[in-house]
């Protein structure tokens, strides 16, 4: 029984942040989950190292790709080594073995007639980053999405044939019910695909910093796109292509992306697989994004969690266990000090610290540190069989990716225990003369602390060895399948005092980060003073008409009454969240001295004022209404 899990390649135009620590660290997880069960377990992470961003952020620097891309990589590869990731190979797509597996996929692809060369034409919206096909373009130029001027990019390119592929794509994703997870994000995929697959321009000539053509093709204008060279990484570091030493490992059981780069994994890497006859990946699963305090982390407001601050200020473990149980696996988190210390001090200290340190303390107090089993099952069989219950639920949401989830439920079995002690009070059962029934309830709970520190290992691997020690036993693949697998209990403890694991910390451990000079003077330039508001015209408006315009997948034409001799026409990017029958006769507020702007070809002559978070969007509406005109001050 074999599971083979890999993280994306991380690029190498920027150091690591929280989200590539997410990544590993849940990956890291697993490997270790499924090591412990027995599982052959290969667990790949690496870096992704060609293409123009690369090739760009060197030059800036005035280094050559090269030296730019071992330097950064070997950064991602030391923050690794520190956190202690388990991975078995660190695969960079600058490696020889590498750009041969490549060249050679590229080869067999080719002449099977799946790649071709032709001339790419597309039209590019630059604000999209995308390409079009003519076929979904407004009037000829306008970007479908945004509706935007397109411009026209001609070069020759090779492509591989996507569209061949769309039925058999369908096909998979209906057969596999759980090749992404979490399920939810699979229609998105779904209705990707179904909207109809393009070739795929599959190398490019306007730079040189990838993997050039193989030598049987004889092309040496161009190189590869890097999303085919990053990721047949998934197989070249099994050996595809040079020496397919560990091509046993082959399909992978689960690639763990970011919710950004699904379509990638869900959509071109099977078809690209399909093509080279290869089985399909498990897994594909898709986490989301960690913003901070609320907000989008970017360089340019300074606030990028380095995973290694928050790491050494308060525990690497502790940082693990939070990015796991904090977010439900595949949404949006948060990360804030707060929400840190709150899973520290409440989870980590009250629920399960605690707990330790009662038992060593009672064991200690009573029993002179020497704890027998052979009466918790006379005593504590409700105990037990309920523990047992939640235990054979855990595995499968692993399998599913479900951390957060796995570690509520864990938690409950801690809850068990707290609550027996509070409800068998064995410092009463002492004073009573129940030895045997004060000793049966801390075995008991010593019982479940083993197996906590068992099913928790895979997360917090040092942390669990510490209560492993002192609860006089090893945490090992034996004492996995004797005590979480067969269910036994351990025969006896002898316990140990061991400083507390989870001092309560009091205050936030790390200074927030003062903005430098740049980033200042951007924060006092967001400052506006009241005249320049005063500079924006709002308006309360009434909507007269609305109606979609044509071919546009956000876009709705409103005629808006502002109280003037005709009705403004405002073209609104809300059509995902309305429908033109639901706005009529709606009041909105609209800025009203906005510069005309063309949009897909219609005057948008005002703009409407709306909210959006995670939910959705809501357009701002007066409480009462308001005559068509008045202002909004
Ligand atoms: N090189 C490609 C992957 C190729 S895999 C064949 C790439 N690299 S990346 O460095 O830009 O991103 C790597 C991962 O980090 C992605 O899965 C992305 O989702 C994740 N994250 C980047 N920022 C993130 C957050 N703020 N939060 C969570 N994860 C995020 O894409």
């Amino acid at each position: 029984m074999k599971k083979y899990i890999t993280t994306p390649i991380y690029y190498v135009n920027d150091v690591p942040h929280i989200g590539h620590a997410y990544t590993t660290i849940i990956a890291d997880s697993a490997a270790r989950h499924f090591r412990l069960r027995g599982y052959d377990t290969f667990f790949l992470t690496g870096t992704d190292e060609h293409g123009q961003k690369i090739e760009e952020a060197a030059k800036k620097r005035g280094k050559s790709p090269k030296k730019y891309a071992d330097e950064i990589s070997a950064k991602f590869k030391k923050l690794w080594d520190e956190f202690e990731i388990s991975y078995d190979k660190f695969i960079r797509t600058t490696d020889e073995n590498h750009i041969k597996g490549v060249q050679k996929a590229f080869e067999i692809m080719y002449n099977k007639g799946d790649i071709y060369k032709g001339t790419y034409e597309g039209h590019y919206c630059i604000s999209c980053e995308s390409f079009f096909p003519e076929s979904q373009l407004i009037d000829n130029e306008f970007c479908p999405d945004c509706g935007k001027p397109t411009t026209i990019v001609k070069e020759e390119s090779y492509f591989f044939r996507l569209s061949k592929y769309q039925d058999k794509l369908l096909e998979l994703y209906k057969n596999e019910e759980k090749f992404v997870l979490p399920k939810s994000k699979k229609n998105e995929v779904i209705r990707f695909v179904e909207g109809g697959l393009q070739d795929l321009s599959i190398t490019r000539t306007s730079f040189s910093w990838g993997v050039p053509l193989p030598k049987s093709i004889d092309d040496p204008k161009h190189v590869m796109y890097v999303w085919l060279d990053a990721l047949l990484n998934y197989v070249t570091a099994l050996g595809y292509g040079s020496d397919e030493a560990l091509m046993h490992y082959w399909p992978a059981d689960y690639h763990l992306v970011g919710k950004d780069i699904l379509r990638f994994h869900a959509v071109y890497w099977p078809a690209f697989l399909m093509s080279l006859d290869l089985p399909m990946p498990k897994h594909i699963a898709t986490h989301g994004w960690w913003t901070r305090n609320g907000e989008k982390m970017s360089k340019s407001k300074g606030n990028v969690v380095d995973p290694k601050t928050v790491a050494d200020a308060y525990g690497l473990e502790n940082f693990r266990y939070f990015l796991l149980r904090e977010v439900p696996f595949g949404q949006d988190g948060d990360f804030s000090q707060k929400a840190l210390i709150d899973r520290i001090n409440n989870d980590l200290g009250n629920d399960l610290g605690n707990l330790l340190n009662r038992i060593i303390g009672m064991s200690g107090k009573y029993f002179d540190f020497f704890i027998d089993s052979k009466d918790v099952q006379k005593f504590h069989q409700k105990e037990l069989d309920a523990v047992e219950e939640i235990i054979a639920k855990l595995d499968p949401l692993v399998e599913d990716m479900k951390w957060h989830k796995f570690l509520e439920e864990l938690w409950q079995i801690l809850t068990i225990a707290n609550k027996a002690i509070d409800t068998y009070t064995p410092w009463a059962k002492m004073k009573e003369g129940k030895e045997d029934e004060a000793m049966a309830l801390i075995a008991l709970v010593a019982n479940i602390l083993a197996k906590t520190a068992l099913l928790l290992h895979p997360v917090m691997p040092k942390t669990t060895q510490k209560i492993a020690s002192a609860l006089g036993f090893e945490i090992d693949r034996d004492s996995f399948t004797k005590f979480i697998a067969q269910k036994e209990l351990l025969a006896s403890f002898t316990i140990k005092k061991i400083p507390p694991l989870f001092p309560k910390i009091e205050e936030p451990l790390m200074q927030e980060k003062k903005p430098n000079k740049e980033q200042k003077e951007q924060q006092t330039q967001n400052l506006i003073s009241i005249d320049e508001f005063f500079k924006t015209s709002i308006k309360i408006g009434t909507i007269t008409e609305a109606e979609e315009v044509p071919k546009s997948k956000k876009l709705l034409k409103l005629q808006v009454d502002l109280g003037e001799d005709r009705p403004r026409q405002i073209i609104a990017g809300i059509k995902e969240y309305y429908s033109p029958e639901d706005l009529l006769g709606k009041q909105v507020c609209v800025v009203a001295n906005l510069k005309p702007a063309k949009l897909m070809g219609y005057l948008s002559e005002g703009m409407i004022l709306a909210a959006k978070d995670k939910n959705g969007l809501s357009l701002v509406s007066p409480l009462e209404p308001k005559a068509p005109g008045t202002p909004v001050k």
